[in-house]
């Protein structure tokens, strides 16, 4: 048998396959697809304290090998997932992770500590990385000083694993990488969309209603395996890497290059069951190789290159 699981600090995962925040709802959207429970966590949809009805539409246009989204973090609030939701996704046998979103450091502190009370919610991940939102988001992810005190904040209230997640729009992403560890991080998970915009000819305007959003699949994936091969050598938490996996083969890419554990997004859109895939191919991967862990080519080309 191959051993699939990892774990970030004493939280274990039974497999590296996880869904990406925002490409997978909370959950029970794909209860018809496939067995939830059988991934190594699921990340629900972006959570903000008060309910926020998202951008104007249209917040969505396919370009060639990705789509741009500017959805700006829709959702029911906090109030409404913890009566409504939570209880719902608190049976999955797997690790239920919470993305949380803010204007203000305060909003992400107050979140935090909600979240920090529900026992099934193991993890939070802090979402310092969305390009569709007037306030915050980004603006957090892509400012030193700024990612250092939203980490350090929410650290200071949140007694289970912190997950920072990083966005691609800045040119070093290392440094932000670093900040995040000094400042009590368990693990890193990256890339969120790449800042990007599509105009339609035909209307002679912008395609989506913000105008610029976020660039995601495969179009992405070259810069996504840059960014995590560049961040797993230099920290010592583990990485979470995801941006345009849609094939086993792309998620092998990503472990190989040094991610622990991989999220699928914009697959889910296209093929529902593409997580539970590409979890069957990494498994059948490992067999054939030899591999009786995963571990063991976690970061393979850096050992071997
Ligand atoms: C429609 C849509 C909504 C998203 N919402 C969120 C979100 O709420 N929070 C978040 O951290 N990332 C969000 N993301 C970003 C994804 O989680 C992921 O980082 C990104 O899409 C890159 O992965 P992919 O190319 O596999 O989709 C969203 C992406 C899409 C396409």
């Amino acid at each position: 048998m191959v051993n699939l699981g990892f774990s970030i600090g004493d939280l274990d995962f039974k497999n590296p396959v996880l869904t990406a925040s925002g490409t997978f709802g909370y959950g029970p959207e794909f209860d018809d697809f496939l067995d939830v429970s059988r991934l190594g966590g699921i990340f629900v949809k972006g959570t903000t304290l008060e309910p926020r009805e998202g951008n104007l539409y249209p917040r969505m246009a396919e370009t060639p090998s990705g789509m741009l989204n500017a959805v700006g973090l829709q959702n029911k609030g906090i109030d409404y997932f913890e009566k409504n939701i939570y209880p719902r996704i608190s049976g999955y046998d797997t690790n239920v992770i919470v993305n949380i979103n803010g204007s203000y450091i305060g909003d992400y502190v107050a979140l935090a500590e909600r979240i920090n009370a529900l026992d099934k919610i193991p993890a939070i991940e802090l979402n310092i990385s969305c390009p569709n939102v007037k306030m915050g988001g980004m603006a957090f992810g892509t400012n030193p000083g700024s990612a250092r005190e939203v980490t350090k904040a929410v650290r200071a209230v949140y007694g289970k694993k912190l997950i920072v997640k990083l966005s691609p729009n800045v040119t070093n992403i290392v440094d932000f990488a670093r900040i995040v560890e000094e400042e009590g991080a368990d693990s890193i998970s990256l890339i969120n969309t790449l800042l990007g915009m599509s105009v339609d000819v035909r209307k002679m305007k912008p395609a989506l209603s913000t105008i610029t959003g976020g660039l995601s699949g495969p179009a992405i994936k070259p810069v996504a395996l840059r960014m995590v091969w560049q961040v797993a050598k230099e920290v010592k938490i583990p990485v979470i890497g995801m941006g345009g996996i849609m094939t086993t083969s792309d998620a092998l890419e990503f472990i190989l290059a040094g991610a622990t554990a991989v999220q699928v997004g914009t697959a889910s859109f296209i093929d529902p069951q593409a997580s539970i895939k590409i979890l069957e191919g990494i498994e059948k991967y490992l067999i054939e190789k030899g591999f009786s862990d995963i571990k063991d080519i976690v970061g393979y080309i850096n050992r071997n290159s």
